[in-house]
């Protein structure tokens, strides 16, 4: 019956149409918000990520850390922290987020006893400013 078949090929149309609308809008908020991520790093942390990276330096953290376009960050102890902001979880259990990660920078040892990342006495400003720096590392 071709009233039938044009019935079928209507609804096939109509869900291709939708799936591809679906499809557009899930591309679209992965996009928005890894732009968010890292556009908003600073305001969501409440810290200063250029001063952080130069803390993230002076702690010598690339000395265990490899980082992109960080001079001396090409350690190979710890995981290399391109694309920390968009890790779900940090140091082996946290969900990352500003709070978790500052608390891992400072004490990793209480999160994760055993860990090889040591405490390495890192004050509470200079932790939110090292986060604030790398939640802009969203690649
Ligand atoms: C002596 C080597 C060493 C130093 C120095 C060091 N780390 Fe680490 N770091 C590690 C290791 C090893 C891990 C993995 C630990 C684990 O998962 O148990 C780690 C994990 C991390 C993680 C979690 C990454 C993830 O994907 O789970 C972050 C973030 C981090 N370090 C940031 C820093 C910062 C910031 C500094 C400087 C203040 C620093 N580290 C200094 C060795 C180091």
């Amino acid at each position: 019956m071709p009233r039938s078949l044009s019935t079928k090929t209507f609804f096939g149309l109509l869900s291709a149409i939708i799936f591809a609308v679906a499809l557009v809008g899930i591309m679209y908020k992965y996009v928005e918000q890894r732009q968010r991520m890292r556009m908003h790093a600073a305001v969501e942390v409440g810290g200063d990520p250029r001063r952080g990276e130069a803390m993230f330096i002076q702690y010598g953290c690339g000395s265990c850390h490899a980082l992109k376009n960080v001079r001396t960050a090409s350690g190979m102890v710890g995981p290399p922290l391109d694309g920390v902001a968009l890790r779900m979880i940090i140091g082996g259990h946290l969900s990352n987020n500003p709070n978790n990660m500052e608390k891992w920078i400072r004490d990793p040892q209480q999160v994760a006893p055993g860990t090889a990342m040591p405490d390495l006495n890192v004050g509470a400003g200079d932790a939110r400013d090292i986060t604030a720096f790398l939640y802009t590392r969203a690649k």
